[in-house]
């Protein structure tokens, strides 16, 4: 092959193109197993003010980047951004995670508002327009947001929960004063979206972590609706901009997910086996998955057998390789590289 670049093999392979060699990015590629980022984070006065920072989120999301020349750059941010930009009291305590001052019910809903957003997360926009400019010609720009669910449980519970109980309890006995939280969600995270395609973004995915708590009837109203209701809008503003979701832990309820929500391509998780996916997913959409992110802390055959043996059950199809779940604080960088050499056929 001769000539410049023109096509990104990751938007190819979304759009439905089953590749020689499956693109790859990952989860959270850029965080804390990262010598370079853990520098970087050091000069900002928080988390969310290096969010907020575009020159540090602009540098944070190339160095995963450069280093191991992936197909995909996610913009560095957090799903969290757009619970702040509504008016929630937002901080990430150092060995603690997301504290958030907890919704209390409909007050609290009343209390969020659309107005400020925009500029609250101009910087996002700023940093994805910065990444844009220094882009090797080949990789794509991922902007993601959390699904309304996900959010939620944050919003909900004040931070990270190991059973979900006051957002379930609140989905589960006041469905219609719940739906009202959901519904501004829905159309706070697709402006989010929509105005991070307009700075530059030609990928999005959708992050529902949280997904696979929810029983069978509340997974259809919590997750799949809301999140069909931010592709339709997607779709209307920005019309062939491929987007993935990523039910995590959504189980069987990963087919009328992939069929239902209009979504482009699927991000399976860890438990997902690769043989089913390619049978009842990868025949009508792009599959992306789903090493788990364990193995890249094990590293050495291990591996290299598992990554091989996922890029056998999937690459006869459309397929993008990437973790069940995102990277570790703990894995070794050297792994993530011996991970891209060996999908892309380097490893002897
Ligand atoms: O490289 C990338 O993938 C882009 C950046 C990115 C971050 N968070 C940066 C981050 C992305 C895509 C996210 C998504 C995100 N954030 C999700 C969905 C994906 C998932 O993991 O399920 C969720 C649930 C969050 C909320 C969140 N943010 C939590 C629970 C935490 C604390 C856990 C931790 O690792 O510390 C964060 C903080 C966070 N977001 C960090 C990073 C790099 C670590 C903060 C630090 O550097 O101290």
């Amino acid at each position: 092959m001769t000539g410049p670049v023109t096509s990104k093999p990751l938007i190819e392979a979304l759009k439905g193109e089953t590749m020689e060699v499956p693109p790859v990015w990952l989860m959270r590629q850029a965080g804390r197993y990262l010598p370079e980022y853990r520098e970087l984070r050091a000069r900002a006065r928080d988390f969310l003010d290096f969010c907020y920072t575009p020159e540090l989120a602009v540098k944070a999301t190339l160095q995963p980047v450069r280093r191991f020349a992936m197909d995909g750059a996610i913009i560095f941010s957090d799903i969290l951004v757009v619970a702040d930009a509504l008016g929630q009291t937002v901080g990430f305590v150092d060995g603690k995670g997301p504290v958030l001052e907890p919704l209390d019910g409909a007050a609290g809903v009343g209390r969020l508002s659309l107005q400020g957003l925009p500029e609250r997360l101009a910087p996002v926009y700023a940093a994805i327009a910065g990444v844009r400019g220094e882009l090797p010609p080949a990789t794509a720009l991922i902007g993601f947001c959390g699904a309304p669910w996900t959010l939620a449980t944050y919003m909900v519970e004040g931070g990270s929960s190991r059973d979900f109980a006051r957002t379930k309890a609140w989905a589960y006995g006041e469905p219609e004063g719940f739906r009202v939280l959901i519904d501004l969600l829905v159309e706070a995270l697709a402006a989010h979206l929509i105005a991070q395609v307009k700075a530059g973004a030609e990928v999005l995915q959708i992050f529902d972590s949280w997904a696979g708590v929810l029983p069978d009837t509340a997974f259809w109203e919590w997750s799949i609706k809301p999140i069909r209701a931010i592709v339709e809008r997607v779709n209307a503003s920005c019309p062939g901009v491929p987007v993935i979701g990523f039910p995590k832990g959504a189980g069987i309820l990963y087919e009328p997910f992939a069929r239902e929500t209009g979504i482009d391509a699927v991000s399976i998780d860890t438990a997902v086996p690769c043989d089913w996916a390619a049978r009842a997913l990868q025949t009508t959409i792009t599959v992306q998955g789903n090493l788990d992110p364990v193995m890249l802390v094990t590293g050495g055959t291990a591996l290299e057998d598992a990554t091989t043996a996922i890029c056998a059950r999937l690459h006869r199809g459309p397929f993008v390789f990437n973790l069940g779940h995102g990277v570790l604080p703990q894995t070794p960088p050297d792994n993530v590289q011996r991970l891209v050499d060996c999908i892309r056929g380097r490893v002897p």
